[in-house]
């Protein structure tokens, strides 16, 4: 997204969360207990689905997203940092949880955000994401690879077929269980360091 006050973000997602992106948002953020990171949370549609946390600090790199994310911290403890995935201002072993939805395909170096997003995570802390991926089929998932050259020069970045389920092994986190969306498209991945 760009540096822009105007949030034209949230429209266009909304069909996503009427197709159960919502339920997903909520099946990450909800029970994620004690300090909390999200990472890339843009206009900040999951802030408010926090029950349990008790602190929360949140990073995106893009300051017109920030924005409209402080709107939405109603009250809560949470903080919010312009920075990226790949080079996180927060101390080794800082948070007792890590989340983000909808992130890492847009990510410029994912390998590099996850191996960070373990970093700051404390050992035995819970690592929850919702991403849109590659899926293993060669018709679908050969449309994914055409598109992407194109789609991520008008949607910031976003590729259509990364293998953030891989990405998220290689970064040494042990992955407790995989969800699949609307076909594999989207995948909710629940790990710990
Ligand atoms: C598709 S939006 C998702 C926003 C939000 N997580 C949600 O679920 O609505 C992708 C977000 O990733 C952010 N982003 C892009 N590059 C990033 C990076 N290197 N590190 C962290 N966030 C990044 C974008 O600014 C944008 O807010």
């Amino acid at each position: 997204m760009s540096d822009s006050t105007t949030n034209w973000y949230d429209p266009i997602i909304a069909p996503f969360d009427h197709l159960g992106v919502r339920q997903w948002r909520e099946w990450v953020v909800r029970d994620v207990r004690g300090r909390v990171l999200e990472l890339g949370v843009g206009t900040g549609l999951n802030l408010p689905r926090y029950r349990a946390a008790t602190a929360i600090a949140a990073i995106d790199p893009d300051l017109g997203s920030l924005q409209h994310a402080l709107a939405r911290r109603n009250g809560k403890p949470i903080t919010l940092h312009q920075a990226r995935a790949e080079a996180l201002p927060f101390a080794a072993d800082s948070f007792d949880a890590v989340v983000a939805t909808l992130t890492f395909c847009s990510v410029g170096d994912p390998l590099r955000g996850l191996r960070e997003a373990a970093r700051v995570l404390k050992p035995g802390g819970a690592f929850r994401l919702v991403e849109h991926v590659r899926v293993d089929n060669r018709v679908i998932g050969g449309v994914q690879d055409a598109l992407t050259p194109a789609w991520k020069r008008i949607a910031g970045n976003c590729h259509l077929n990364r293998d953030t389920l891989a990405l998220v092994r290689q970064a040494g986190f042990q992955v407790r269980g995989v969800r699949e969306h609307l076909g594999g498209i989207f995948i909710g991945i629940d790990a710990i360091k």
